[in-house]
């Protein structure tokens, strides 16, 4: 145990001074790649930890480029990717919100859509794909303004809000298809998640809102904008679509979104039905009382006594939602998104949109940095103009029929 200790001590503090060899003497000769190692060295001063990450994250890509062989005799922990982990990992999760192999394997992948494109008044811009992936995820990550996250890196506004907007925007152009819409094969897996959760059969996600403080920076106007997302059962975000007006009721949103369309387009949620008690059933999503019902949309039961196969329905719906509780609440964990963003509103609903990216982005990595443990900061039940009028109609009759039907497989969740 002792011996333990003292080797990761050693190895802590060799990291340290091959990251001081690393900033002083700069090993790369590449012309294409001149690290800005003033900048650094100037934050590795203010904040250690940053630097520390984005240096050694720097180091070990260096070192799989050059991929040749050589005998490792350094002793640095390697995991079997041969990736380098920082001493520190929580510095990581502290700045960026992920883990360093995440943050190194994102690192890789945006590389070159970070490095194209940048601005002629900026050019050249000397900043590794590592240091801007680290300042446009501190933005995001953390939260903090323009000017406090250029003292930060020792670079120009300018550039912290290039790399920002560089970020936002290779996400949610390039990675766009981290949020797609799962296919019918990958449907089957999200609701037998579902499925083993609650007993109900065929679900294919929860459809819920979250709203967004928006603060225009020029006339300090306050905005709110609802970002509609679906998601599974691990949190995973199955469709966002953002940019609605916040005032508007989940129901409005609802019907006014693509999603909507496609769905009774019957583009989505499209497989053939199963069949429960004689009655066909479609793949359906689940939403709260403010959602109507509709035959692909299932909400709760109005008036239930608690035992009945309604009460049990209503428990069983109430903890598949919670995933999507879970997901807004981590969302809104995202530093930039847990305050009003200071930003005009196409830029807000980037923010959304990239933070909704590595949200999936991390799931998939088995990542659960950003994850949020509770639901604390999110309302359960919104407070706004509801729309569940049940119509007398055909749909409605139909919808009534399935949801009944669905109640008798639900799990008997509150007395087992
Ligand atoms: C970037 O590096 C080039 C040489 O590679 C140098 O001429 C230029 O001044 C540097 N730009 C900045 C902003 O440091
Ligand atoms: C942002 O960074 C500052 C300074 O490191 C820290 O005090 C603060 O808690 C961070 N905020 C978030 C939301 O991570
Ligand atoms: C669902 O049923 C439960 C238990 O019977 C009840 O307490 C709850 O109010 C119902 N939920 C809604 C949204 O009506």
């Amino acid at each position: 145990m002792e011996s333990r200790r003292l080797a990761a001590l050693l190895s802590s503090i060799i990291s340290q001074l091959l990251l001081l060899i690393f900033l002083l003497f700069p090993s790369d000769s590449n012309s294409n790649y001149t690290p800005n190692v003033f900048p650094l060295l100037r934050h590795f001063l203010s904040c250690q930890e940053i630097a520390a990450s984005l240096s050694l994250a720097s180091i070990s890509r260096k070192r799989k480029r050059a991929s040749s062989p050589e005998p490792e005799s350094e002793p640095v922990d390697e995991d079997p990717e041969g990736i380098v982990l920082p001493r520190s990992p929580d510095s990581f999760k502290d700045c960026f919100k992920m883990t360093a192999s995440t943050f190194e394997w994102l690192s890789g992948l945006l590389e070159p859509l970070l490095e194209c494109r940048d601005p002629i008044e900026l050019f050249p811009l000397n900043l590794s794909a590592g240091v801007r992936l680290g300042i446009g995820l501190f933005r995001l990550a953390n939260g903090s303004d323009y000017e406090e996250i250029s003292k930060r890196f020792g670079v120009s506004e300018s550039v912290t809000r290039f790399c920002v907007k560089q970020l936002c925007r290779v996400l949610c152009t390039n990675f766009r298809f981290w949020v797609a819409f799962p296919n019918p094969n990958e449907l089957g897996s999200v609701s037998q998640g579902f499925e083993s959760l609650s007993g109900l059969p065929n679900c294919c996600g929860v459809i819920d809102c979250a709203r967004f403080k928006v603060v225009n920076t020029e006339n300090s106007r306050e905005d709110c904008i609802a970002a509609q997302i679906v998601v599974d059962s691990s949190w995973r975000i199955l469709s966002i679509a953002a940019g609605f007006h916040g005032h508007k009721s989940n129901s409005r949103i609802l019907k006014s979104s693509t999603l909507y369309k496609d769905i009774e387009e019957g583009k989505l949620l499209n497989s053939s039905p199963i069949h429960v008690n004689g009655v066909s059933i479609n793949q359906y999503l689940i939403g709260d009382a403010e959602y109507p019902l509709l035959p692909w949309l299932m909400v709760p039961f109005v008036e239930t006594l608690p035992g009945s196969i309604e009460g049990n329905f209503n428990a069983s719906h109430e903890l598949m939602r919670l995933s999507a509780l879970r997901t807004v609440s981590s969302l809104k964990n995202w530093g930039v998104l847990s305050r009003p963003i200071q930003e005009e509103l196409k830029m807000a609903v980037a923010y959304i949109g990239a933070c909704s990216i590595l949200h999936n982005s991390l799931l998939m990595r088995e990542d659960f940095s950003a994850l949020s443990g509770g639901f604390e900061d999110y309302q359960f039940h919104h407070q706004s103009e509801t729309d569940n009028r049940l119509e007398d109609n055909i749909i409605t009759r139909n919808a009534l029929v399935i949801r009944s039907t669905l109640a008798t497989r639900a799990k008997n969740i509150r007395d087992p």
